[in-house]
């Protein structure tokens, strides 16, 4: 019998050929966040190893919104053709390519991980980072983030819009907003790091207002027949944060604003939270919003195997299973997962005479 994992997949009028999704991750490799061939090769192997889906990494929507000097930027209108050609590569395979829009508040700022992820000097390499509320993420960082006023929020929209409008013109086909890992959005909605008294803060209303105005300035930009995504973090694993039962609502109201599929990851915000890593350590996060909003979700998180991914789709948990970590180690993942499901799919026909084991 065939597999769910390579049956197609429609979000609005982009059909994906099987349900196997690159998980987006940041490669801290751009110069200005101009992306190079780093970008084309790593983004291009993956399309040519299988994946229906490619999520671009977390790109900047201005300068300020990255979280390393090295991210991916779409600040400007320079940095189209390159991710236009990248885009065109990943179509020539026959996977959708798909970007996720970011802004990383008060987690920006810092070092590249291999130079040891620390906050940087501002005006030296670094820069002043923005936040719903003047806390810093490490109690020992040198400098506070600056709590955004009514202006410096709308600018943030007005960037999430432009940038938008960019993705279009770079080709892209489907658009994710990062909510989630304790970046911006998500510094909003928990009420760890969201003390603010005036509309964008105290109630779940409040907290949630600024994720729903991105998403309408997205919108604004983005084409209505083409699907948009919100990864978001399910809860704070701590204390007094955001929760599953608050990302249940959130899902409600995504999905009456037209959203079209959860991506459900979970924590960052805060570090001292507890995290009970092991496999699928969050899938049943996109299980309840699944269950209880009827909105389609996509399970990331230790999704290793082909037999695991397949038994996520089949129990229903989840519509969508996005692969990091693992996409790293094998590229041609996807390739290697069909033959564990006896399913056959067509391989580049440069590599043709490699399939079969
Ligand atoms: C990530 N992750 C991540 N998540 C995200 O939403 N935007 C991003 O840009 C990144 N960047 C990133 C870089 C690297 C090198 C890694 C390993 C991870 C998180 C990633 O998408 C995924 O959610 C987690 O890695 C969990 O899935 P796996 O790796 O267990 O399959």
């Amino acid at each position: 019998m065939a597999s769910i994992l390579f049956a197609p997949l429609t979000l609005k009028k982009i059909t994906l050929k099987n349900r196997i999704v690159i998980s987006p991750m940041c490669q801290y490799s751009a110069i200005d966040g101009f992306a190079n061939d780093w970008h084309l090769v790593h983004l291009g192997s993956r399309a040519s190893g299988g994946a229906g889906l490619i999520i671009q990494e977390a790109t900047a929507v201005s300068p300020e919104a990255r979280i390393s000097p090295c991210d991916l930027g779409i600040w400007k209108d320079e940095h189209i053709e390159k991710l236009k050609t990248i885009n065109e590569f990943i179509r020539s395979q026959n996977a959708v390519p798909g970007i996720q829009l970011a802004h990383a508040g008060r987690k920006a700022s810092v070092s590249v991980p291999w130079e040891g992820n620390k906050k940087l000097d501002i005006g030296h390499e670094g820069w002043q980072t923005v936040a719903p509320s003047a806390i810093a993420y490490h109690e020992t960082e040198p400098f506070l983030p600056t709590a955004l006023d009514k202006i410096g929020i709308e600018k943030v929209l007005s960037d999430f819009k432009t940038a938008t409008k960019r993705a279009v013109k770079a080709g892209y086909q489907l658009v994710e907003i990062h909510g989630a890992h304790g970046y911006l959005l998500h510094q909003f909605l928990s009420p760890l790091t969201n003390k603010r008294t005036d509309e964008y803060g105290g109630s779940f209303e409040n907290r949630i207002r600024f994720t729903l105005e991105v998403v309408e300035a997205v919108q604004s930009e983005w084409p209505s027949d083409l699907p948009l995504l919100v990864r978001i973090s399910a809860t704070d694993w701590a204390e007094g944060g955001w929760n599953p039962e608050e990302s249940v609502e959130l899902s409600r109201i995504l999905k009456e604003k037209g959203v079209d599929l959860i991506d459900v990851s979970s924590g960052g915000l805060v570090s001292h939270q507890q995290i009970p890593l092991e496999p699928n350590y969050q899938v049943s996060f996109a299980e309840k919003i699944k269950e209880e909003t009827a909105i389609l979700t996509g399970a990331v998180g230790m999704i290793t195997e082909a037999e695991q991914a397949e038994a996520i789709l089949k129990e229903g948990q989840a519509d969508l299973i996005l692969f990091g970590r693992e996409s790293l180690r094998n590229p041609n993942l996807p390739l290697d997962f069909a033959a564990d499901l006896n399913d056959d799919i067509s391989w580049p026909k440069q590599y043709e005479r490699a399939k079969g084991r």
